[in-house]
């Protein structure tokens, strides 16, 4: 029988007295490398940049004034450096291990990243493929193409690029086994949102070409000639373009009517592990979940711009994008303002004003469940923010056994916050993930719901995957104004699943879960010491 990827989903939740299948252990012998790296690639290092870029944070939502640079190596460079880069070594006894300014399930980052297109600066005016290299901060050139780019292609990608992300399922599956799909995902829309923010430092708009099947992305990457456990998988095209009025006019300057020829480059992809744990449930759901091409989404109108409260941070936006952290335990202390939790929700929401919105060409469908539990002007207590016009509505037909929907008082009318229950629900908020006390301990935890069955019949199993990139780009908002309002985030992947379902009297599939959040306080880690990211 074939496996659809809502039978991946029910297979892979974690219930508390049975997670997901794993190991159930740590194979440290076959720990995958987490850099990809390719033989004999020819290596361009990127210059990085040499001042802190001091663009403040708002501009990251709104643009930055004036013209977008030009696409050379060093805008490259920044637009790296600032989302995918590393972002510092950690060190404890004689462990070492790399953070990048994009945060990871497990610390394992299986998303990649390719660039397509002829900056200047990189020795070669031909569109070419170039693989990004984390941890020497440098391009490998793969290819380049000679024909098959029409003219029009060519002076486009002189002044816009194509970024191509792709994932490496057995980097997660080695530590989460059959769950490590779902981390893929809600890693590789956390990578997207980090590659929008720092697109938008140089003056860029980013957008997923949501109408271009996996085929054509793998044989774009030239991944399509890998196979094995450490095949990556093609995730999404996303466009970087100067800002052009209107979604539908920045895509036309960058897809093609049809794309160019495969990337049959020669380079071998370095090996990442001695040996592997099958894992055929992934193989399986990466089938179920392929993208054929498909049309574009319907134009749905966006809520109406919410006057965002200012965010008091003297800190810029490339500051917070590359220091951006997890916390590993909060204080049961620190707690924030209702008006800088307003802030927080308004940045999720895809309103007009809200350039990070526009990278997904759909109107959204993961809502957010809210624990409250030190919000300076709310009472503590269970609360849901409704990301779509109409999701309230199905919301109140669904939540069986959180039948009121009040607004706070104080809270703008636009917002749509509303109560479903006052109490504590710290004990709550921290046993339905996983018991991890970071959930429990901090200022507010989130359960990210997403409207799930009817959207996946509408568009498509494909969808899947997209739902999960919509989650991981708000936990991504989330950790970049956890920092800004002076705490801190952690994305949330161990969760029980139907025991939050249980929360609100979920019956069925209309809402579920996909991923949670908490924000708070942060307590470092005093033994664990932190080293630069490159040397100086
Ligand atoms: C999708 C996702 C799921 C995560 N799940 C958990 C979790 O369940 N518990 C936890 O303590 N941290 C979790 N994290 C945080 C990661 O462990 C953290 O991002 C990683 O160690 C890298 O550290 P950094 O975020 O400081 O760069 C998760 C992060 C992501 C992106």
């Amino acid at each position: 029988m074939t496996l659809s990827v809502i039978d991946y989903h029910e297979r892979t939740k974690h219930h508390p007295h049975r997670y997901a299948r794993s190991l159930g252990y740590l194979d440290w012998a076959n720990q995958p490398d987490p850099f990809r790296r390719y033989h004999e690639a020819p290596e361009l290092p990127l210059p990085r940049p040499l001042d802190p870029n001091r663009t403040p944070l708002n501009a990251i939502y709104r643009g930055v004034p004036g013209p977008a640079r030009a696409v050379t190596d060093e805008s490259i460079s920044a637009l790296l450096f600032y989302s995918l880069a590393l972002s510092a070594w950690k060190a404890l006894g004689t462990d070492r291990w790399a953070l990048r300014c994009n945060p990871s399930s497990g610390n394992l980052h299986p998303t990649e990243a390719y660039l397509i297109g002829a900056p200047r600066g990189l020795g070669t005016d031909r569109p070419s493929l170039f693989h990004y290299a984390p941890q020497a901060h440098a391009l490998e050139r793969l290819h380049g193409w000679d024909d098959g780019f029409s003219a029009d292609w060519v002076r486009t990608l002189s002044s816009s690029l194509l970024v191509a992300l792709t994932s490496i399922p057995w980097r997660e599956s080695w530590k989460y086994g059959e769950r490590a799909f779902r981390y893929c995902q809600l890693d590789l829309g956390h990578a997207v949102a980090s590659l929008a923010f720092a697109a938008a430092l140089e003056g860029w708009a980013v957008q997923l070409i949501s109408t271009v099947s996996d085929d054509t992305i793998a044989t774009l990457t030239g991944v399509a000639s890998q196979s094995g456990p450490e095949a990556e998988q093609p995730d999404c095209l996303l466009a970087v373009t100067p800002p052009v009025e209107g979604s539908a006019a920045a895509l036309r300057c960058v897809e093609p009517v049809r794309w160019p020829a495969a990337a049959n480059h020669r380079y071998l992809p370095n090996q990442l592990s001695g040996a592997h744990h099958p894992w055929p449930i992934i193989d399986q759901v990466v089938n179920a979940a392929a993208k054929p091409t498909t049309e574009p989404f319907p134009a749905e109108p966006l809520p109406p711009a919410f006057s965002v409260p200012a965010s008091l941070t003297t800190r810029s936006a490339g500051d917070l994008l590359r220091t951006r952290r997890s916390a590993v335990a909060m204080d049961r202390e620190t707690g924030l303002t209702a008006s800088q939790l307003y802030r927080i929700l308004a940045l999720t929401l895809p309103a007009a004003d809200n350039r990070l919105w526009q990278v997904f060409p759909w109107s959204p469908r993961v809502h957010l469940l809210l624990y409250l539990h030190r919000i300076d002007g709310l009472p503590p207590g269970l609360y849901f923010f409704a990301r779509r016009q109409g999701a309230l509505e199905l919301a109140q037909q669904q939540f069986r056994d959180r039948p009121k929907f009040e607004k706070p008082d104080g809270c703008p009318g636009e917002l749509p916050l509303y109560c479903l229950e006052q109490g504590d629900c710290q004990e709550l908020a921290g046993a339905v993930s996983c018991g991890q006390d970071i959930a429990a301990d901090g200022a507010f935890a989130v359960s990210m719901l997403a409207e799930f069955e009817s959207p996946l019949a509408r568009f498509g199993p494909w969808f899947y995957r997209y739902l999960h990139w919509e989650a991981g780009a708000i936990g991504q908002v989330l950790y970049i104004e956890a920092e800004a309002a002076g705490v801190r985030g952690t994305g949330i992947g161990c969760y029980f699943d139907d025991a939050i379902h249980r929360i609100l009297g979920l019956s069925d599939r209309t809402f579920h879960c996909l991923y949670n959040f908490t924000v708070g306080g942060p307590i470092a880690d005093q033994r664990i010491q932190t080293l630069p990211a490159y040397p100086s």
